[in-house]
């Protein structure tokens, strides 16, 4: 073993790498975009189409993933170089960096806003508002200039404070504790929500397939939210399993993370829709079905004010657990490359972050008037990230591993070094060489040329 493979921080547990990774998977796609794509694309069928597409392309990009990460035991441009020495596709990696940054900028903006709404709950302040004010109280708080700011840094430090801590006693310590809390509140607002009266009709749009509205965007939509969903194409999950014990066997961590993500995906709509069917309001989708709709129900509901705060608890554990993977990426990146301290690159990171963050952040008010391209800076880094280098990376990672990463290689850490059986190696290996690489291209090629999902 060498120094560096002895030093190196990694993962104590089975439990805390399903639930560092799966909290990585799990975060504001899950409970604002999934809910409402699958109701307007046909509820049932979506969710038929969504989980045959996580089980049958998600999970062999994922476990691809792993094995890069396993194998290479370094930071997702580190990890290309050991695998392939001397190549460039180490390039994949530092795509990846980049694409964490612009995830974070744009990401952390939100989940700022999600801790006002806390303290707004807490404090009673959205008492007797009406879907009116509510929506001029969203709109007056993200065009101010000072208070989204101020929120997104705490965001960025309370993430920064976990990354510091290091695997073993920081995001593990902190996803373990997280993850079964997240679990708990969702639970308390989907019993909420089923026992309103008139919130069958939301299970009914949720639920009942409606096959009239698969279309072939359809397909498309329901594979860029998995790749999104399950935080795959730019590294988070090369980062996270260069610190998974040898023995962990990824095809099976691939599906329990895999399967909890969809879980809560699906919660999350039974928490959403039978209370906005119950109050008779119409679904809208992103921000506005959070930081409106949903308050405006809370407002309607007995202890309205109670479920509200439990409700953007919830989006803020499941925004901290994804922000941490994604500031992971560029500090194991810049303290493995540059060969300094994680100390000094966490502060370095957050910092880079913050200041390309606040820009995102001030996009919606003082800095409206800069676009690039007809965009917002926000919806640049977001565009940029979602639609261009997600795709792009997952495309490279499944042409590098089935074409060039070496079949032994990947067969290798797949099996634990031939001690576990891998029978399904044939079908992941098709998958990951024809199927998957022509699936990703497609939702690529709609994503530039058709203006994005
Ligand atoms: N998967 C997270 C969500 O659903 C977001 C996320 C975290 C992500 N890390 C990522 C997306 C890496 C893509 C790549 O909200």
């Amino acid at each position: 073993m060498t120094k560096e493979s002895v030093l190196r921080d990694n993962f104590g547990s089975r439990f805390g790498i399903i639930a560092a990774t799966a909290g990585s998977a799990v975060g504001l796609g899950n409970i604002w975009k999934f809910p409402y794509v699958a109701g307007e694309n046909g509820g049932g069928a979506f969710l038929l189409i969504y989980l045959f597409f996580v089980l049958a392309i998600g999970v062999p990009v994922m476990m691809s993933e792993f094995a890069i990460g396993r194998r290479g035991q370094k930071n997702a441009y580190g990890s290309f170089g050991v695998i392939a020495p001397g190549k460039r596709w180490n390039l994949i990696g530092l795509m990846g960096v980049v694409a964490a940054f612009f995830i974070l900028a744009f990401y952390s903006s939100v989940a700022g806003w999600t801790l006002q709404y806390i303290v707004s709950s807490v404090s009673h302040s959205f008492a007797g508002q009406s879907i009116a004010d509510l929506e001029n109280t969203f709109n007056t708080l993200i065009v101010n200039p000072i208070k989204p700011v101020v929120w997104q840094l705490v965001f960025m430090v309370l993430t920064a404070l976990i990354v510091l801590a290091g695997i073993k006693k920081g995001i593990e310590k902190y996803t373990k504790l997280l993850m079964p809390l997240l679990l708990l509140l969702i639970i308390v607002l989907c019993i909420r929500s089923v026992t309103l009266e008139g919130g069958k009709a939301g299970l009914e749009f949720l639920f009942k397939p409606d096959f009239s509205k698969v279309t072939a965007k359809t397909f498309l939509y329901a594979l860029g939210q998995a790749f999104f969903s399950l935080s795959l194409g730019m590294g988070a999950l090369i980062t996270y399993s260069s610190y998974f014990s040898k023995k962990e066997n990824l095809a099976s961590t691939a599906v329990s993370v895999a399967l909890s993500d969809s879980l809560i995906a699906i919660l999350a709509g039974v928490m959403i829709f039978p209370a906005v069917f119950a109050f008779g309001i119409e679904p809208t989708c992103g921000p506005s079905l959070v930081f409106i709709t949903l308050p405006g129900i809370f407002q309607q509901m007995f202890w309205g004010d109670f479920f509200g705060t439990i409700f953007f608890i919830l989006l803020t554990v499941a925004a901290l657990t994804s922000t941490i993977s994604l500031l992971e990426v560029v500090v194991a990146f810049l303290s493995e490359e540059l060969k300094i301290s994680r100390k000094k690159a966490t502060v370095i990171a957050t910092l880079s972050v913050s200041v390309l963050g606040i820009f995102a952040s001030l996009s919606f008010g003082t800095l409206k008037g800069v676009t690039i391209f007809g965009k917002s800076i926000f919806d640049v880094l977001d565009y940029t990230a979602s639609n261009v280098l997600l795709p792009l990376g997952g495309l490279f990672i499944v042409l590098f591993v089935g074409w060039f990463g070496g079949k032994k290689i990947i067969k290798s850490e797949l099996s634990n070094e031939g001690t576990l059986r891998v029978r399904y190696y044939p079908y992941f290996n098709f998958i990951v060489k024809f199927i998957a690489p022509f699936a990703i291209a497609a939702i690529f090629i709609y994503c530039i040329f058709w203006g994005g999902l």
